[in-house]
C-alpha cells in the first residue's frame, strides 16, 4: 500500500482533514497529529477498522485504545459518568481539555470490547491539536493509539510515523512536530472513602501537581506482566523501547564501557558537571535541552532524540536521568520502560 503524506498547512489544513475523514468513513486508518504524539485513528464504532489498528501496529488485543472526542459533551457518547464523579469529571475537562489528559471511565455498551481490550472502562481524551479534533468533529469519536508499531518509540513527527507504519496505512497528515512530545497523562477518577481519588495510570504532561486540587492523587506503581489482565495494560514494563539497548544508571560511574563498542549518549543538558560527557568516547550525543536544562523542552525532544540515537548503529545508548519533578516524572517513566529488559 502506498502511504500518502499530506501536509496540513495554515490555509488548507481543513481540506486535508476532509480527505482523511473520507478514508476513515470507509473503514481505513489514518495517522493524525496530536499535541502529545501522532495517533493512528479509526472510527471507534467500526469494529473492522478498529481491528486493523491492532494488525497494523502488531499490538496485542488486550492492550486497549484511547478514544478521541471533539467536544466535552461527546464524552457521553462513549463513557458513562457515574453521578458521584460528575462534578470532578466536569472540573477536569474544564481545566485540561482540550489537552493531554485521558480519563478512564465506565464504558458505554456501544463501545466494543475490541476498543477496551475487554475492560468495562474506556479511556477518553480531547486533543489540543486542531487536526485530530476536526477529524473527530466530522466523523465522531476516533480510536487512536500512538502511531508506532507495538512496544517501539512513539512518533512525534510525520516522518517518524512513516518510519513506523509507511506502506501499511493509506495516509498520514503532517501537522508538524508535537507540542508536548510525551503521551497524555491517564487518570482514573474514583470515589474513595474520604472523597475523590485520582489514580494516575500513566504519568504525562499533566502532572501530579496539576491534579492535586481535584482530588487525592494516587500514583499506580504496580508493574503489569504481559498477558495478564491489568488496570492499565500500557503499563507493561518494556515499552517505548528503541531496538538498541538503553542503559540507565544510578550514578554515572556505574557505567563501564567495553572496549570496541560504540556508545551513544542521551544527555539531559549536555553539561560536563552532570558526569556523563567524559565517561567515554561517545559515538553520538543527543542533548534533550541544550544548555538550559528545561524539562518541558526535554520532553518535546525525547522521542525524537531517542529515535536518532536508535538509528545510529550503536551497541548501546546511555541515558542521563532527569530530575523527577513535574513532567520529569513522565520522562523518567519512559526512560525506565525503554531501558527495561525485553
Ligand atoms: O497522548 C496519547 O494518549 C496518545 C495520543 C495518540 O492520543 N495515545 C496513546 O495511546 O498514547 P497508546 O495506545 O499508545 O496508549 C494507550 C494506553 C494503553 O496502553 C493503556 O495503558 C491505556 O491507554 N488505556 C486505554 N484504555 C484503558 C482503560 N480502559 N483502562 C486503563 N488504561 C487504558
Ligand atoms: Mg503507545
Amino acid at each position: 500500500m502506498e502511504t500518502k503524506i499530506v501536509v496540513a498547512d495554515f490555509e488548507d489544513w481543513r481540506e486535508s482533514v476532509h480527505e482523511a475523514v473520507e478514508l476513515l468513513k470507509k473503514g481505513e486508518l489514518v495517522a493524525l497529529p496530536t499535541e502529545t504524539v501522532y495517533g493512528l485513528a479509526a472510527d471507534v464504532f467500526n469494529d473492522e477498522a478498529v481491528s486493523k489498528i491492532f494488525e497494523v501496529k502488531e499490538r496485542p488485543s488486550f492492550d486497549p485504545l484511547i478514544v478521541h472526542v471533539a467536544k466535552r459533551v461527546d464524552l457521553k457518547k462513549v463513557a458513562e459518568v457515574p453521578e458521584e464523579l460528575e462534578e470532578v469529571v466536569n472540573a477536569l475537562m474544564e481545566k485540561f481539555w482540550p489537552g493531554p489528559l485521558t480519563l478512564v471511565l465506565p464504558k458505554k455498551a456501544e463501545v466494543s470490547d475490541l476498543v477496551t481490550g475487554g475492560l468495562q472502562t474506556v479511556a477518553v481524551r480531547m486533543s489540543a491539536h486542531e487536526v485530530m479534533r476536526e477529524a473527530a468533529r466530522l466523523l465522531g469519536p476516533l480510536a487512536a493509539p500512538s502511531a508506532n508499531r507495538f512496544g517501539r518509540i512513539s512518533p512525534t513527527s510525520a516522518r517518524a510515523v512513516e518510519e513506523e507504519l509507511g506502506g501499511r496505512i493509506p495516509m498520514i497528515i503532517d501537522g508538524g512536530a508535537c507540542r508536548d512530545g510525551l503521551e497524555s497523562t491517564i487518570v482514573a477518577p474514583q470515589m474513595g472513602k474520604k472523597g475523590i481519588e485520582l489514580r494516575v495510570l500513566r504519568p504525562g504532561p499533566v502532572t501530579r501537581e496539576d491534579l492535586r486540587e481535584f482530588g487525592k492523587v494516587i500514583v499506580v506503581k504496580k508493574e503489569a506482566v504481559e498477558g495478564e489482565s491489568v488496570e492499565s495494560p500500557g503499563q507493561i514494563e518494556s515499552h517505548y523501547a528503541p531496538s538498541t539497548p538503553l542503559l540507565l544508571f544510578e550514578k554515572p560511574e556505574d557505567f563501564k564501557p567495553e572496549d570496541g563498542k560504540k556508545y551513544g549518549l542521551l544527555s539531559y543538558r549536555g553539561e560536563e558537571r552532570d558526569g556523563y560527557l567524559e565517561l567515554c568516547d561517545w559515538e553520538k550525543i543527543e542533548i534533550l535541552s541544550p544548555g538550559k536544562g528545561k524539562l518541558t523542552e526535554a520532553a518535546v525532544r525525547f522521542f525524537y532524540a531517542l529515535r536518532l540515537l536508535d538509528g545510529a548503529g550503536l551497541d548501546a545508548i546511555v541515558a542521563e536521568p532527569v530530575s523527577e519533578t513535574g513532567i520529569g516524572r513522565a520522562l523518567m517513566d519512559r526512560l525506565r520502560r525503554a531501558s527495561a529488559k525485553k
